[in-house]
């Protein structure tokens, strides 16, 4: 395989800050080393004493690892433990009285959940769902708006031995009919509206319409509905009730169901390559010891922090970093119930200032989207709680990375991109902020424990700027452990057997390393282009095209051309108005000369498109795939409704 051709040049590099070391947890590059070290020499001892520290076990556990080292694997195998005590239980004692959630409606108003409250409000519901029939091992789907009852409901499932699959509220009916199918679900808990931005989201009436209208050609038997707008909706009878009706003279002590560690707890969907979303297999020990561990290496979790990921459950951001991670070390976290520009553009860092937030954790979408909704705009606020930024879920552009830097966190804050996937349950490559110097665009390096590598398609280890696959060389206790239902699937598509006759996990992004070892993802391996048998990787070329002036986002994709193999499109979002006819030719040219001058000619775009947005996925990922086939002149027939913005394909198309 030729490699794929680092032309990212970026040099800048940061130091941890004072005097934000001064308090963190791990203070200096030497300790971090010294935990790298302490993992290499002893792995899975490595897990095994953070395991032994990190959890409240019911029973201790005596085996750390035991697997097959390719496929197959099971961490703390003969321990137990329940993952709600974990959460709650334990922070009973001298913090009882903590919050636990800052809730902040969609509207502005504000409601404080104690721990007390939480587990309270967990017993009774968990009571609630076992007096309905759910038992150990069950499936419930939650299809619920960012609120404290959506964490209610997912750690109460956890309480009794039932298996969540939470579906993300902006799904549509299809989306959420699939899941129910495949999970084999005997319950669905949802709310009668959602309320993002001002609008409602009527969520109990696509419930209605994702089930058989016969209740005894369903495996769901049950619909359990939060009221959150008091809306009008229809009720089943036999089948649907309210949360207080399910929840009514329900002792607040509910016995936790003692779990092994590999028992399951929870399923989330996530698109693969092909059509079929998979249904991520996550079980209940090591993938809480990686929360953990996380929220203090990486966030460098405090106990005066107000923590705020602005994930929604429904994403597996929103289940580690909201529903298990913040609550396992007894955290005070901010869930937010609407969107980063209603009903101001300032809303985020309104936020921030009103609840004194210090640890704040978004996505490069998000962080591009309030960039161009006003630049100067966060200096209006009083932002300095913050003391700690991160971002996720797609590579960040440095330019981006550099604004986060300045003009949110005012230099202060250390800036965390974390890499990680729905199918590691929890931070892999991303520094610890104390400890580690950062560079715009890079995740740095892998958390102590996790031995990530650049391979070939052989499995042959690549050099400093050599591009190829991003694989990870050992398991570790928060990986997936298969594809619900599909074993075989599971097998087929994440590892990578090479020919040294050992196997590595696979992540299907494209990365390269530098001479400090330091990773940058160049983003999914279908996202790589090819041009003139040059490697080129799309994210690249997107971020020199971000770094023009004018231009506030930008995809890149490419379609297949005679002469150069494939011929890159770029797919530009400008600061201002869109530009028609000869404006529009004449900043395409301009930005032509820019990433020639940039980057080198190769990566130069064919042709450049307009657009007022990039259609996205609801969770703020760009739909490469679509973007593709436009670029092509093909027809879209696959559905298209789980987009945020499913109109601007028709713009796209007509842009040329
Ligand atoms: C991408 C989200 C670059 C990557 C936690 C990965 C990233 C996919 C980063 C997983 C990052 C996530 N830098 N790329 N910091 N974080 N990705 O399953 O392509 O929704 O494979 O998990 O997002 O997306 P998922």
């Amino acid at each position: 395989m030729p490699t794929i051709e680092s032309i990212l040049h970026e040099t800048r590099c940061f130091e941890p800050p004072h005097p934000f070391t001064e308090n963190a947890r791990i203070k200096d590059r030497a300790t971090y080393d010294a935990l790298v070290e302490e993992a290499t020499q002893d792995w899975d001892g490595f897990w095994a004493r953070r395991a032994r520290e990190e959890i409240t076990w019911i029973t201790p556990f005596t085996k750390p690892y035991r697997g097959d080292h390719a496929t197959r694997h099971t961490w703390f195998e003969d321990g137990v433990l329940n993952a709600s005590v974990n959460c709650l239980d334990r922070h009973l004692g001298a913090h009882r009285h903590k919050p636990a959630i800052i809730f902040e409606g969609d509207d502005g108003a504000t409601e404080i959940w104690s721990y007390l409250r939480m587990h309270q409000e967990v017993c009774r519901f968990a009571n609630g769902i076992k007096e309905k029939g759910i038992q150990r091992g069950d499936r419930v789907v939650i299809y619920m708006p960012m609120h404290p009852r959506a964490v209610v409901a997912m750690l109460a499932c956890a309480r009794i031995g039932a298996i969540h699959s939470v579906v993300f509220a902006g799904f549509s009916t299809k989306a959420l009919k699939d899941r129910i199918a495949d999970t084999g679900a005997k319950m669905v808990i949802t709310a009668d509206e959602a309320v993002r931005g001002g609008k409602t989201i009527p969520l109990k009436q696509t419930v209605d319409l994702s089930l058989p209208k016969i209740t005894k050609k369903s495996s769901v038997k049950t619909v359990v509905i939060m009221r959150r707008t008091q809306a009008d909706i229809s009720m089943k009878p036999g089948r649907d009730l309210f949360w207080e009706e399910l929840t009514h003279g329900q002792p607040d002590i509910c016995p936790p169901e003692p779990m092994g560690s590999e028992d399951p707890l929870f399923i989330l969907y996530t698109s693969g390559s092909t059509g079929k979303p998979k249904g991520i297999l996550h079980t209940t020990a090591g993938y809480l010891l990686g929360a953990i561990l996380s929220m203090k290496w990486v966030f460098d979790y405090q106990s005066d922090d107000i923590f705020w990921c602005t994930a929604d459950v429904g994403w597996i951001t929103g289940h580690t970093y909201v529903a298990y991670g913040p609550m396992a070390v007894g955290a005070t976290q901010l869930i937010f119930e609407g969107t980063p520009t209603h009903p101001h553009a300032g809303r985020f860092w309104e936020v921030v200032e009103k609840h004194r937030v210090t640890t704040f954790y978004t996505a490069p979408t998000a962080i591009r989207s309030l960039i161009k909704t006003g630049k100067e705009l966060p200096k209006s606020y009083n932002l300095s709680s913050l003391r700690l930024l991160g971002s996720v879920g797609e590579p960040i552009n440095p330019e981006a990375w550099i604004w986060y830097k300045e003009t949110v966190g005012e230099n202060r804050c250390p800036v965390v991109d974390t890499w990680w996937q729905t199918e590691t349950g929890s931070h892999m490559i991303a520094p610890l902020p104390g400890a580690l110097a950062t560079k715009p665009g890079s995740c740095t390096l892998p958390l102590p424990g996790i031995f990530a590598s650049v391979v070939d398609e052989t499995g042959h280890e690549l050099g400093p700027g050599q591009g190829g696959l991003l694989v990870i060389k050992k398991p570790w206790p928060s990986q997936l452990r298969t594809i619900w239902g599909d074993d075989e699937r599971y097998r087929k598509n994440y590892f990578l057997h090479g020919e040294s006759g050992k196997s590595f996990y696979l992540a299907s992004d494209s990365a390269v390393r530098d001479e400090e070892g330091y990773f940058w993802i160049m983003g999914r391996m279908d996202d790589v282009l090819t041009v003139s048998g040059h490697r080129l990787g799309t994210m690249e070329i997107e971020s020199s095209l971000v770094a023009s002036p004018g231009v506030a986002e930008a995809a890149v994709v490419a379609r297949p051309d005679d002469l150069t193999g494939e011929a890159i499109v770029a797919f530009v979002v400008p600061h201002g108005a869109c530009p028609t006819g000869q404006a529009a030719s004449q900043m395409a040219e301009e930005l032509r000369q820019w990433v020639t001058q940039e980057i080198g000619a190769i990566a130069k775009p064919r042709e450049i498109r307009f657009g007022d947005n990039l259609p996205k996925t609801r969770s703020g990922k760009i739909m490469r795939r679509l973007l593709r086939l436009i670029a092509k002149g093909e027809a879209i027939s696959q559905d298209t409704s789980t987009l945020e913005n499913p109109a601007i394909l028709e713009q796209l198309k007509e842009s040329l």
